[in-house]
């Protein structure tokens, strides 16, 4: 399991309640990204999706930085003549983002600091995002001779709106975590100090839920995005349906028969209590 092994760039921990907390862990380099961190990453978030152990995954970083981006040494330009570990580190990359984006399980990032460039594929790719409120976001590609690419562009063009998206591309200006609440690139922007805090309480209440019920919901919501009103109800009786078979804890059940029957809880207010 990937919470009983030592890496150079990534540091993996799953706590008692089943917080997977992985860490960008290069904080004297602002945790950029490097091949060696896209290696380790792909590894680590395809080993928590089926580590039993892992109910909710964390993205952080160490120290003062999420992360800085792409490493412009490393990723840039010692790949520059080297195309073979260029391919391989962008694969990397490109796989570890779609491991979270596609997970099963819930995934927050707790973005504790500097946010730049790359670092917004794996932030998009969290279906939660929270950030200290005075983290840095940033859209530096400009600034050094390049255009957001990978797939920031659109990552973010998904979350911000035209303007906001034209505006922080052209300038490359910076914005804090307000602002990014602001422009629905995060959910909730907190004091630093609070940030592990909430972000555990958010957590906590995720695996208040049925697993199979949370991954249903968010493989919906995220599916329908591309479909139009008839294929999204098509879509969504069928997932539905698949939801009873799948959800071995008979949530749905339980739900209706405390809440019509036994009257001790009502769901408008919280999770029905599992076992
Ligand atoms: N790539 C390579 N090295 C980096 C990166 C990066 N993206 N970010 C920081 N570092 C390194 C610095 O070179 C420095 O290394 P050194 O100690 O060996 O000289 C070390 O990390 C610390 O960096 P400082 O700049 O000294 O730290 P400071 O706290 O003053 O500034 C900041 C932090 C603002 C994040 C700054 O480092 C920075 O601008 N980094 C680049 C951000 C960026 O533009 N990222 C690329 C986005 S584009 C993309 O991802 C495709």
């Amino acid at each position: 399991m990937s919470g009983n092994k030592d890496y150079s760039c990534v540091k993996v921990k799953v706590d008692e309640e089943g917080i997977a907390w992985v860490a960008f862990n290069r904080p004297e380099k602002r945790n950029a990204m490097s091949p060696t961190l896209h290696f380790e990453m792909e590894e680590v978030i395809s080993d928590l999706e089926t580590d039993e152990n892992s109910k909710v995954i964390v993205l952080t970083g160490e120290g003062v930085s999420w992360s800085a981006g792409m490493d412009l040494k490393e990723y840039f330009r010692e790949t520059d003549n080297n195309p073979k570990v260029r391919f391989k580190s962008q694969w990397a990359h490109r796989h570890w983002a779609q491991y979270l984006m596609l997970s099963a399980k819930p995934t927050i990032a707790m973005v504790n600091g500097y946010c730049f460039g790359g670092a917004f594929t794996p932030l998009a790719a969290c279906d939660i995002a929270i950030a200290a409120e005075d983290a840095t976001f940033g859209l530096s590609e400009v600034n050094w001779g390049i255009l957001p690419g990978g797939n920031v562009s659109k990552v973010f063009r998904d979350l911000a709106s035209h303007r906001d998206s034209l505006f922080y591309a052209m300038t490359g200006r910076t914005f804090d975590g307000l602002k990014a609440v602001d422009m629905g690139i995060v959910n909730m922007a907190v004091p630093t100090d609070q940030l592990r805090y909430e972000t555990v309480a958010i957590a906590r209440e995720l695996m208040e839920k049925s697993p199979a019920v949370l991954a249903f919901t968010k493989q919906a919501v995220k599916a329908v995005q591309g479909m139009d009103m008839n294929m999204a109800y098509e879509y969504l009786a069928a997932k539905q349906g698949a939801l009873r078979a799948a959800d071995k804890e008979g949530t749905r059940q339980r739900g209706m028969s405390e809440f019509l029957d036994e009257k001790s809880y009502r769901p408008g207010l919280g999770a029905v209590k599992r076992d």
